[in-house]
């Protein structure tokens, strides 16, 4: 994780006690598991924001970096000219782009709840990029307007979202953005949303950029699989706290889509689980060009080949830059 970001997410938790914020923490994990659309803000008052910053935002930083890094490889000599980030809470969002895109521009961070539109615009005056940008409340629903802008990030959002209000943002956004990206938890339900927006991205005249390495139907049967990738994350002491165990990481699920209306390179394929390497070999779960998903061996006598499987992760670009024809 980038590190004014760890720093400021520690001091965060300076002078609260610790028991105060393991309880916000349960209570917010709770909340989350429950999954359903509330009519008020989940994240009610800073103890609650700075329980929900320190505990899930390097994890959401993490996912987000990792699906715009992916995205970035379709479109190697582009930068975003001003983001807006919906539902954007403590801003992990605008950390990922800044991180991804060093530079500054214009920031849109908008969220119905003002506690962590509040902790968030604190933070981000650890990071020279982010301390010009714009922490506004808004209700996402039919009601939501936006700016023109060039990247617009949802991250973690769709699942608070009732059905109506959920088409309303991928909708205002696909009019507003000439890029979305949306991450979800990678779960079966986190999945279902990620798919249900990007139909609704393409029907809007966008491409799919990243993961999926074309826009027709994802071949994945709904009901039996899932599509979702892993972000490795340090655990910080209030992990250690909450959740016990002494390991020093843990790995964060996620779905993601990246649309756009650029001249995207998608991958020529993408490596969907995580590779199989056997004594020799290596098998390769990849979604491929056509719209089908495949399982490729890749052997020693591949040469270099083999080499770049066995360094391939789940998610990344398959075969890498430096092995296509
Ligand atoms: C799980 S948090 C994710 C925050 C941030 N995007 C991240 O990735 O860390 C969900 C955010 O969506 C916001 N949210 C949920 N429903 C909303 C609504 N109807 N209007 C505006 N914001 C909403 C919440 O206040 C919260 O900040």
């Amino acid at each position: 994780m980038n590190d004014p970001l760890r720093t400021a997410l520690a001091e965060l938790l300076d002078g609260l006690p610790p028991r105060a914020v393991g309880a916000a923490v349960e209570r917010l994990i709770a909340n989350y598991r429950g999954a359903t659309p509330t009519d008020a803000p989940i994240l009610r008052d800073r103890a609650d924001v700075a329980a929900y910053a320190a505990y899930r935002m390097p994890a959401t930083f993490e996912a987000v970096a990792g699906a715009l890094a992916a995205f970035a490889a379709t479109v190697p000599d582009w930068a975003p000219a001003s983001h807006t980030d919906i539902g954007g809470g403590t801003g992990a969002a605008t950390w990922a782009v800044a991180d991804t895109w060093p530079g500054t521009r214009p920031v849109t961070v908008l969220d119905w709840a003002e506690p962590a539109l509040a902790l968030g615009r604190e933070i981000a005056a650890a990071h020279p990029d982010l301390t010009a940008a714009r922490w506004q409340r808004a209700r996402i629903g039919t009601g939501l307007t936006l700016d023109d802008t060039d990247l617009v990030t949802v991250s973690y959002v769709l699942n608070e979202l009732a059905e109506a209000d959920r088409a309303a943002l991928v909708d205002t956004a696909a009019r507003a953005a000439r890029t979305v990206v949306i991450v979800e938890a990678g779960t079966p339900a986190g999945y279902a949303r990620v798919i249900e927006a990007r139909d609704r991205l393409i029907a809007a005249g966008f491409r799919v950029a990243a993961p999926c390495p074309h826009s027709a139907a994802c071949p994945i049967e709904p009901g039996r699989d899932w599509c979702h990738f892993s972000a490795r994350v340090g655990r910080s002491s209030l992990h250690r706290q909450v959740k016990g165990g002494s390991l020093a990481y843990e790995d964060e699920k996620f779905s993601y889509v990246a649309a756009t209306r650029l001249p995207a390179h998608p991958a020529p394929s993408r490596v969907v689980r995580r590779p199989q390497i056997r004594k020799g070999q290596v098998l390769l779960d990849l979604c491929e060009p056509d719209g089908r998903l495949s399982r490729t061996t890749v052997t020693k006598r591949h040469g270099d080949l083999y080499k770049a499987a066995r360094d391939a992760d789940w998610g990344d670009a398959w075969p890498p830059a430096d092995q296509r024809a």
